[in-house]
């Protein structure tokens, strides 16, 4: 096993993270000019994840790979473990799956070390997961489009809900899957674009990136009857753009909130509930 360590101007952290989709990231060292992070990677994904990661240095325009070493694989459980703490996203709270949680103020999500993503650290998720009570309620059908690691769709199906979860990538559908087992709750994870998806739901979310809700919007909202949740917008001119599609298919925005990106520029990450005028 190997310890590969990056730098990262620090106002690309964060689109690097979302295009990495959270493949486990340790941050060692952050300041306002660049981000010092570490991955652990087995012998026979090294070259693949290397490479991926050169290729989406060159696409955001910075980056590079500053320090290798060869480290001992219980090491990496362990250092895994000290960096993996529980997330309180109210009512949720996100706890490794080792960990046993006793106290009930919070409705606890059990997420195992993965590659997709939804660790519960992104602003978006956690945008996201405050919504959900407003809009899901036991019995209720819900669409999660790019579960990732099936942390909303978890959410969901904890509060009683029937849900259905899709993503593009493998990985994330296995660790729905897995997710889902060791949270005891029942939820359907398939391999397919949201392009693919038949049938209507009383709840949609989307936590996915503006360029997706360009290509899909559409398609999104044709899907959705009473509640749909969008998150995963940056900055103020996402926001416009996403609320004059919206107002393009006579959507209402019953609610609308934000969380203030420390990391990066400063601009806010936007969530809304939308719903038929
Ligand atoms: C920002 S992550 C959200 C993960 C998780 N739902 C959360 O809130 O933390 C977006 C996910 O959408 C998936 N995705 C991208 N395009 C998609 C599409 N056309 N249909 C379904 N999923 C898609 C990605 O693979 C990724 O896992």
């Amino acid at each position: 096993m190997k310890k590969l360590i990056f730098s990262i101007p620090a106002p690309l952290f964060d689109i690097f993270v979302i295009e990495f989709n959270g493949y486990g990231i340790e941050i060692l060292n952050r300041d306002e000019s660049e981000v010092n992070f570490a991955i652990y990677v087995q012998d026979e994904e090294y070259e693949g994840i290397k490479e991926a990661i050169n290729e989406i240095f060159e696409e955001l325009g910075g980056g590079s790979l500053i320090l290798e070493e060869e480290i001992k694989e219980e090491n990496w459980e362990e250092k895994w473990k000290e960096n993996f703490k529980p997330v309180s996203a109210p009512p949720f709270i996100i706890i490794p799956e080792w960990e046993v949680y006793e106290d009930k103020d919070y409705i606890p999500i059990k997420l195992k070390i993965g590659m997709a993503f939804g660790t519960g650290l992104h602003p978006t998720t956690q945008i996201a997961l405050s919504l959900i009570p407003e809009c899901v309620k036991e019995g209720k059908k819900v669409l999660d489009v790019g579960t990732g690691s099936g942390v909303l769709a978890i959410a969901s199906a904890k509060l009683g809900a029937d849900v259905y979860a899709v993503d593009v990538q493998e990985e994330a559908v296995k660790e729905c899957s897995e997710n889902a087992w060791e949270n005891e709750v029942s939820i359907k994870c398939e391999k397919k674009s949201v392009h693919q998806v038949e049938d209507r739901f009383d709840t949609v979310i989307a936590n996915l990136q503006m360029d997706i809700f360009r290509e899909h919007f559409d398609k999104i909202v044709q899907l959705f009857k009473d509640c749909l949740i969008i998150t995963g917008i940056y900055g103020e001119k996402e926001r416009d753009e996403i609320t004059n599609m919206a107002h393009k298919h006579r959507l209402h925005v019953k609610k609308e909130i934000f969380k203030k990106d420390i990391n990066k520029d400063g601009e806010n990450w936007y969530g809304f509930i939308f719903e038929h005028q």
